[in-house]
């Protein structure tokens, strides 16, 4: 039905805390206390995205504000926005959901004046570094044993300043 994969995306508001931290426990093995969440969200307020189907959270992003090397250019230090943890519940994927919320996400961080935008990705999980690379992020470096389970991890990055609407 075509009502039912109809969906939006806003920002997120301390109502939502309950559902995304369902979503994030359903949908991915990094989990995190409403402490953590609410930290991220003060951090960055403006780039915590969640999407909204039929009056339900059906996925989430949120970012933090970091200061660091770049990971584009050597040697330069710079603004990025960290893409923390992303995830859409399993019965509304592959319908642009995740896609809308990074393009969100991303106009958020813009307004922080992020130059950058960076996040770690298992090298395992495929559907997400397809996602990310459609979105103009490229693998820039590879972390050995970043998971607690022991897993590798990509760094992926991309520039913010040409990202278009
Ligand atoms: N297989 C191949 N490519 C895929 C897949 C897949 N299963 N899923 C997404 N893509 C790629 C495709 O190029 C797709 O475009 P297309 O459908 O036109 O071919 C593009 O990504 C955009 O897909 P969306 O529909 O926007 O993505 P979706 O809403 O399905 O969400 C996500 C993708 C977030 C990875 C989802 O599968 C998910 O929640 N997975 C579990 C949680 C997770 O792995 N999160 C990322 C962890 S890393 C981090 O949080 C920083
Ligand atoms: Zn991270």
């Amino acid at each position: 039905m075509l009502l039912e994969n109809r969906f939006s995306v806003r920002r997120f508001v301390r109502e939502d805390l309950e559902s995304v931290i369902q979503i994030n426990q359903l949908c991915l093995p990094e989990n995190y206390n409403s402490f953590f969440f609410l930290d991220v969200y003060h951090n960055c307020p403006e780039a915590f995205t969640v999407a909204e189907a039929n009056e339900k959270i059906i996925g989430y992003v949120m970012c933090r504000i970091e200061h660091g090397f770049s990971d584009l250019r050597r040697f330069k230090l710079t603004k990025k926005g960290h893409v923390v943890s992303i995830a859409v519940i399993s019965e509304y994927r592959r319908m642009g959901v995740a896609s809308s919320l990074m393009k969100e996400a991303i106009k958020g961080l813009a307004v922080y004046n992020a130059n950058e935008c960076f996040l770690e990705v298992r090298t395992s999980n495929e559907s997400a570094i397809a996602l990310y690379k459609k979105l103009g992020f490229d693998i820039v470096r590879t972390i050995s044993h970043y998971y607690q389970d022991g897993a590798d991890a990509y760094v992926m990055a991309r520039h913010l300043n040409d990202f278009g609407p």
